[in-house]
């Protein structure tokens, strides 16, 4: 009989029945999870140090401008991993990134084998390990969010038919293009060769900044901030979930007050979080770029390498059903990463400290409210689904 394979790692809650004493269950899952690590050619690049191409588009753009040095610096996959680099940009952008490329010459960057750039994506993603889909058509002023779905959609649904054509089959894709939820979605079902699971898009930027925010209020360092959350969209409507976020091992509700506790959360945390990036631009002046392509950089790299355990971090990742959201919808959950995978944290995973239930029933309605917006975004751009 032909042994399973596994597509995604083992979660602890598989073996909850397994003793903890003396890691027998870490063993088991770790020997698991091995499987994984041995049946993936990204991993198995990494592992052995072979060059690992990296795509990235809207590469003269400022996201991409702030991304592509710290790429090339190994900030992405590690300070002894060799990468190659394909950026792409626009025929109307190429001169731009003809500039990028000579300053990207210029750092002699030692771990940077080769550097090639393209207005063409099926070239630009020819041989792709990495993709980072970073260009997206900008909101113009007085212009819908009907239209800004449709321009993208024809990029996206493009971006898609070029990895399934032209990247590798194990092609790990990011996508940070707004709306990158729906975006993702168009690439991932235009590239019916690469499994879904391989297509995710960035909220880890908006994770880092309710982390940030909460740092701030406690006084503390963010890696003292462990277990909050983003779901759903990354819009305004997106939920931020303090209720298993620890502060120092401390539940946040007994930092901040129980009493306060919930107006905090539910009116000034969460709002600030979800309003951050209309803030940026208000007060930049342009949307956010250097904190955008850092997320974006610590959202692949923890999805490929792993990220800090026992902590989760958020993703948005195509939706198997969990935690009743449609199948199929890319929607924004907490993860562990381990293993060039991830898994969706499930109720049992949650710890749950207090059992705040009025805010259990607003988790609930807020999770509902986003995947209702993603299905309408869905629907306004059905004519670029298969
Ligand atoms: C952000 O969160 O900063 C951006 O996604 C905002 C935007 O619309 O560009």
């Amino acid at each position: 009989m032909a042994a399973k394979v596994l597509r995604r790692p083992v979660p602890s809650s598989a073996f909850s029945w397994y003793p903890t004493a003396m890691g027998i269950r870490q063993r088991q899952l770790d020997a698991l999870n091995s499987q994984l690590t041995q049946q993936d050619p990204l991993l198995q690049k990494i592992k052995k140090k072979q060059p690992v191409r990296v795509a990235v588009t809207g590469g003269a753009g400022n996201i991409g401008y702030a991304l592509l040095f710290r790429i090339a610096n190994g900030e992405l996959l590690g300070p002894d991993q060799p990468v190659e680099i394909s950026a792409i940009e626009l025929k109307s952008g190429f001169q731009a990134l003809q500039g990028v490329a000579m300053e990207l010459e210029d750092c002699a960057f030692p771990l940077l084998e080769k550097l090639t750039i393209s207005d063409d994506p099926d070239e630009g993603f020819d041989g792709a390990d990495i993709a980072l889909l970073v260009g997206s058509f900008p909101r113009g002023p007085g212009m819908e969010r009907v239209d800004l779905m449709k321009k993208n959609g024809g990029i996206f649904s493009a971006a898609g038919k070029s990895l399934n054509k032209f990247a590798q089959k194990h092609c790990r894709v990011t996508v940070v293009g707004n709306p990158c939820n729906t975006n993702a979605l168009i690439a991932c079902q235009h590239a019916h060769d690469l499994p879904a699971r391989n297509f995710t898009a960035m909220t880890r930027l908006d994770h880092d900044r309710g982390v940030g925010f909460l740092s701030r209020k406690t006084m503390l360092p963010p890696n003292e901030i462990n277990h909050f959350a983003v779901w759903g969209n990354h819009s305004a409507t997106m939920f931020a979930d303090l209720s298993d976020t620890l502060c120092h091992g401390v539940p946040t509700s007994e930092l901040v007050g129980e009493f306060r506790f919930e107006r905090y959360w539910r009116h000034e945390l969460g709002p600030k979080v979800a309003t951050r990036g209309a803030r940026i631009i208000q007060v930049r002046g342009k949307s956010s770029a250097a904190s955008a392509a850092n997320a974006c950089i610590s959202h692949t790299r923890d999805w490929v390498l792993g990220s800090e355990q026992p902590d989760w971090t958020s993703m948005a990742v195509v939706s198997d059903g969990e935690w009743n959201v449609p199948a199929g919808l890319v929607f924004s959950y907490p993860v562990y990463c381990k293993d060039g995978g991830y898994t969706v944290v499930t109720d049992e995973d949650h710890p749950n400290f207090r059992d705040f239930h009025r805010m259990q029933e607003y988790k609930k309605y807020c999770i509902e409210q986003n995947v209702k917006e993603l299905l309408d975004e869905k629907d306004m751009v059905a004519e670029f689904l298969p």
